[in-house]
């Protein structure tokens, strides 16, 4: 495992023993974890890291994170705090591999299966364990997988509908790519689903689920 700098430790301590204060004035502390996680193009910006535990912290129900990495250790945190379940789908042996070695040596938890790259014909995405999770998440944190994917990201509408809560929301990463930007538009219609974006060192998409019931 990659040794993660001294000044990511402490930032990361921090969040861990009060999520909702670092929620208050997330700048400081989120920006030292993504300087001290580097992965540069690859890791989300704090701006929407932000955003994901804002939602985290005040999801009523499940979060379910696709595409994993400094953001799951945000994510983690908060789950903590709420004591809402947190599942997270990765589709890379090595980057699970060591992301589970960090969860745990935070012993922040989550439910992290190894969720390969699945052809479902239109489009690929996760093949999720659908059989042992929730039924109704009301966040969706969706950054991955990566863009080069058939299809993106779209593939969490098809395959996770069904387990969508009425009112959910989606935090969609990368929406300043005209690829998601049309991911977006489509779930918004599909849904369907209210859309705007939002940020503005790094724009991300925010995606509510209208409740057709209410
Ligand atoms: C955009 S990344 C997710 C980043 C995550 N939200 C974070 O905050 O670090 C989406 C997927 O890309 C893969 N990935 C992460 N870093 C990568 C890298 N440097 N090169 C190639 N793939 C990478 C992982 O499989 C990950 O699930």
């Amino acid at each position: 495992m990659t040794l993660l700098p001294f000044s990511f430790d402490q930032a990361l301590c921090q969040l861990i023993a009060g999520p909702v204060s670092v929620a208050q004035e997330p700048d400081a502390i989120l920006t030292s974890l993504v300087q001290g996680w580097g992965n540069a193009l690859w890791v989300a910006q704090p701006e929407y890291l932000a955003a994901c535990l804002q939602a985290c912290l005040q999801s009523p129900g499940p979060v379910l994170e696709c595409g994993s990495g400094l953001s799951t250790l945000v994510l983690a945190a908060a789950a903590r705090q709420t004591g809402q379940p947190l599942w997270v789908l990765e589709h890379q042996p090595r980057w699970w591999q060591q992301l589970q070695g960090i969860l745990h040596m935070y012993q922040l938890s989550a439910q992290f299966p190894m969720a390969p790259l699945q052809d479902y014909g239109p489009f690929t995405w996760y093949a999720p364990p659908l059989a042992e999770m929730p039924t109704a998440f009301t966040r969706v944190i969706c950054d991955g997988p990566p863009g080069s994917t058939p299809g993106g990201r779209y593939g969490l509408l098809p395959v996770m509908r069904e387990r969508l809560a009425p009112d959910c929301l989606i935090l969609l990463d990368d929406i300043e790519r005209p690829d998601e930007q049309a991911i977006a538009a489509r779930w918004a219609a599909e849904l369907p689903a209210r859309y705007h974006i939002a940020g503005q060192d790094r724009p991300y998409g925010v995606i509510q689920v209208l409740n057709s019931s209410a």
